[in-house]
């Protein structure tokens, strides 16, 4: 999973941002940390990187190769990582995403995620992080009583 990821990861993001297999290994062995495919045909598309601890969720890393884009699998694996937070206990899904993101912040906002904080030149291209919530009682299955 760890070398799937990393080359997805590739992909979607530009050469100064790659993760490695080893890094995606270690994050996948962290307590809470979950990682999701999106495939079509049997051939991968995109995945996401989540992590569910105390009622709380984020999305660490998310990407979709780029002659997949448009296309609803990006969608698929936020509604998917946040049916997964839920059925881990988690009730809010935070992220982080940079102020210049144009797709990111679309997918986001279509979605129904709201701002909740700003992290200034927070990238190394010196642009602002935006802190995004997502309420996700609704989401995927019931909790356990
Ligand atoms: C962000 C990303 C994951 C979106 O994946 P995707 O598969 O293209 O997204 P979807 O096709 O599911 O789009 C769902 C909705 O998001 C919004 N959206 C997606 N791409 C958009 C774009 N380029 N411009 C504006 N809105 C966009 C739209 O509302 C879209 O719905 P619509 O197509 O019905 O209008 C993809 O662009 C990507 O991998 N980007 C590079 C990596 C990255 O930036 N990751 C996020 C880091 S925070």
């Amino acid at each position: 999973m760890a070398d799937l990821l990393a080359t997805l990861h590739a992909e979607a993001f530009p050469p100064a941002e790659r993760w490695t297999a080893q890094a995606m290994g270690l994050l996948l062995g962290l307590s809470g940390h979950f990682g999701l495919f999106a495939e079509s045909d049997g051939e991968p598309l995109g995945f996401a990187l989540g992590r569910a601890a105390a009622g709380e969720a984020e999305v660490i890393t998310i990407g979709v190769r780029p002659s997949a884009r448009r296309a609803g699998a990006g969608r698929a694996l936020m509604e998917a990582l946040m049916a997964e937070a839920a059925s881990r206990g988690a009730e809010a899904l935070f992220l982080e995403v940079s102020e210049a993101n144009g797709p990111a912040r679309g997918l986001y906002a279509a979605l129904g995620a709201v701002e909740v904080g700003r992290r200034r030149r927070y990238y190394p291209d010196g642009t602002d992080a935006l802190v995004l919530r997502l309420d996700i009682t609704s989401c995927g299955a019931a909790k356990a009583e």
